[in-house]
């Protein structure tokens, strides 16, 4: 029993302050001690932390409590995400509660909803520019909208995840309006430079983002003489964030879409928020500090809600913001796994998984504390080949030759390739291009069509069916980016939009097309029916799969054949065998070695069949997926 007279409420908010207050206040100190406004800054912090949990609803102290209680909820197989933006969806926010059968019949559990805060006018990076972090878009609802569909989806089982940016905000955003009328005290919420020498001296080691339409990271401004730093695009101003008073801001805006109902907290952009001379300021060390601090702050007033945190970058890079060494189970507990997303459409065009296999196996750890991957195929982003020199060198492959067949093949030029994608911000400077389509432009499913070529059809839509197979097993939750469930494909009309013309990343951002969602439920055997059966069964097989759970470890296997990419998942109840084939030919593996492998009945939980009795080969056809008992 308590010893003083605390109100039950708060008690809870006490226990909870005590068992974070480590992951807290040692971040916070590291950071800021001395910084003159440290004292105040404490104390105003604490009191935010309070009035957020005082102001917390009852329904999503609830939730925390079941949360606590089942703090895995995100790494179940049952987890299934989907990624839309909600005008291109459904209209409105106060639309979705009509949308959401469809997304309940997927399976889905996990909805985020692409930037809906309010955006500057006029070109806004898609959202990403946002000048109130306190208003909804007007063009999607108000906050009343977004708390009455967070219910909504809490209602159907499904977690609400909405972006929150926190390395820059939109130059119209008030404190940049207030830094640019010369108030110092917002000067000091951005990076403002008197001359250019300083941004130059960044600029030797920087590496520049959009260098085709916004190159370089500094904009210089006239009216008030200043160079500002500017990361992305000219209207998203870097925020400061060796500034103390950032830190608390964000904190309070956290909490309160928290309070909204927000469920999962989408961390844009987190690789860029600290800046060190002579570095690529990209996952400096102390952006693990201000993560991990943010998470505490979060676990204390709102333990319900988890965070992923978006960070582009390779293997090594990315999985700190899972929290590994003195962070490790204490930060992100998600991040995009844009690794594997790369490697699986490296390995679609070379017909070979052996670099995926030894990436995989390389840099990969076999399981993560409090954390788990999402994993995708496509998302609203464009694909950058990310793949070193010394990856592909340890597969006998020439990292720049690579990269630049991968671009060659997607944009759709390399001879005999089934792509139809599209070049974004080609760098002729180093030589990089990324490329833009929908999966399934990308798959193979746009030319097919048009060229009138069934077999051709058949393979583009394996090879999204085994993708998704793939990213649905290899531990994470997978994330369904809007319209790959149907095959929707490339959509050319950004280029009558005047704010997106110059973005061909909205090339892979079509508007839901509801007449073909009713083609694919009526008629299994038109393509986007296809296609959405196949997704539905691969994804309601995976619910069942214990040996799925985020928490359970995964081998990567070398089945000896580079048509192959293999992994064992190993749970307590048992392991099961994963195989795709990566080609659109015949082959096989070895049963013995899958019985080594860990295979025992001999069923492929996937498609319910069982093997054949005896020894010899196991067939693979082309762009097969197996999960093996
Ligand atoms: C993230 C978003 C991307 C945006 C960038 C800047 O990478 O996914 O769409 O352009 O951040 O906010």
């Amino acid at each position: 029993m308590p010893q003083t007279a605390m109100p039950p409420e708060d008690e809870i908010f006490d226990l909870r302050y005590q068992r974070s207050q480590s992951d807290l206040w040692p971040m916070l100190d590291e950071l800021y001690a001395t910084h003159p406004g440290y004292d105040a800054f404490r104390k105003a912090l604490d009191a935010a932390l309070l009035k957020a949990w005082r102001a917390r609803p009852a329904d999503l102290r609830r939730l925390d409590l079941a949360r606590d209680l089942e703090p895995d909820w995100f790494q179940r197989p049952g987890m299934v995400g989907y990624a839309c933006y909600t005008d291109r969806f459904c209209g409105k926010l106060a639309d979705l509660p009509g949308r959401l059968d469809w997304l309940t019949d997927l399976g889905v559990t996990y909805l985020h909803l692409m930037p809906l805060l309010k955006p500057r006018p006029g070109a806004n990076d898609g959202g990403y520019s946002v000048m109130d972090y306190g208003r909804v878009d007007p063009r999607l609802g108000s906050m009343a909208d977004l708390e009455a569909a967070a219910r909504a989806c809490r209602d159907r089982g499904i977690s609400l995840c909405v972006d929150m940016v926190l390395n820059h905000t939109a130059k119209e955003h008030a404190w940049a309006r207030k830094a640019r009328a010369g108030d110092p005290r917002y000067r000091d919420y951005y990076l403002m430079f008197e001359d250019d020498a300083v941004p130059r001296a960044y600029e030797e080691t920087l590496v520049e983002v959009f260098p085709d339409d916004a190159p370089g990271s500094f904009t210089y401004y006239e009216d008030i003489d200043r160079w500002v730093w500017t990361t992305f695009n000219e209207h998203q101003w870097d925020l400061n964030w060796a500034n103390p008073q950032i830190f608390l801001e964000m904190t309070k805006i956290m909490l309160a879409l928290a309070n909204r109902g927000v469920e999962v907290l989408r961390f844009d952009a987190v690789a860029f928020m600290w800046k060190r001379m002579g570095t690529r300021c990209q996952s400096e060390p102390e952006v693990h500090l201000i993560l991990r601090a943010l998470r505490a702050a979060c676990r204390i007033v709102a333990p319900g809600v988890i965070h992923l945190e978006e960070a582009i970058v390779s293997p090594g890079e990315m999985l700190p913001y899972l929290g590994r060494g003195r962070h490790d189970g204490k930060e992100g507990n998600l991040a995009y796994h844009n690794s594997l997303m790369v490697q699986v459409w490296a390995a679609l065009a070379s017909r070979d998984a052996g670099l995926m296999t030894h990436v995989m196996r390389t840099h990969f750890p076999d399981r993560l504390t409090n954390a788990t991957y999402a994993t995708y195929l496509r998302c609203h982003d464009d694909i950058g080949w990310a793949v070193t020199d010394e990856d592909a060198a340890a597969v006998g492959v020439q990292g720049f030759g690579h990269r630049a067949f991968l671009s060659e093949f997607y944009r759709g030029a390399f001879p005999g390739s089934f792509s139809r994608g599209a070049p974004f911000q080609h760098n002729p400077d180093t030589g990089d291009m990324r490329i833009c389509g929908t999966t399934a432009s990308l798959a193979g499913v746009e030319q097919a069509l048009d060229e009138g070529d069934a077999r051709a059809l058949d393979l583009a839509i394996d090879r999204i069916l085994m993708g998704h197979a793939l990213i649905a097993s290899v531990g994470g939750i997978p994330l369904i980016y809007m319209g790959d469930e149907i095959a929707l494909l490339n959509d050319h009309g950004y280029l009558d939009v005047p704010a997106h013309a110059h973005d061909s990343r909205w090339l892979h951002r079509p508007k839901m097309d509801w007449d073909r969602a009713a083609l694919a439920r009526a008629d299994p055997d038109s393509v986007p029916g296809r296609v959405l059966s196949g997704l539905r069964e691969i994804l309601g097989r995976r619910a069942e799969m214990a040996e799925f759970h985020g928490a359970h470890p995964i081998e990567i296997l070398d089945a000896g054949n580079p048509s192959v990419f293999a992994f064992a998942r190993h749970a307590p109840t048992g392991s099961v065998v994963c195989l795709y084939n990566v080609t659109e030919d015949w082959t096989s593996v070895p049963r013995d070695w899958a019985e080594r492998a860990g295979m025992s009945q001999g069923v492929d939980a996937l498609s319910g069949g069982t093997l054949a009795p005896g020894a010899g080969d196991i067939a693979l056809p082309p762009y097969a997926r197996a999960w093996l008992r």
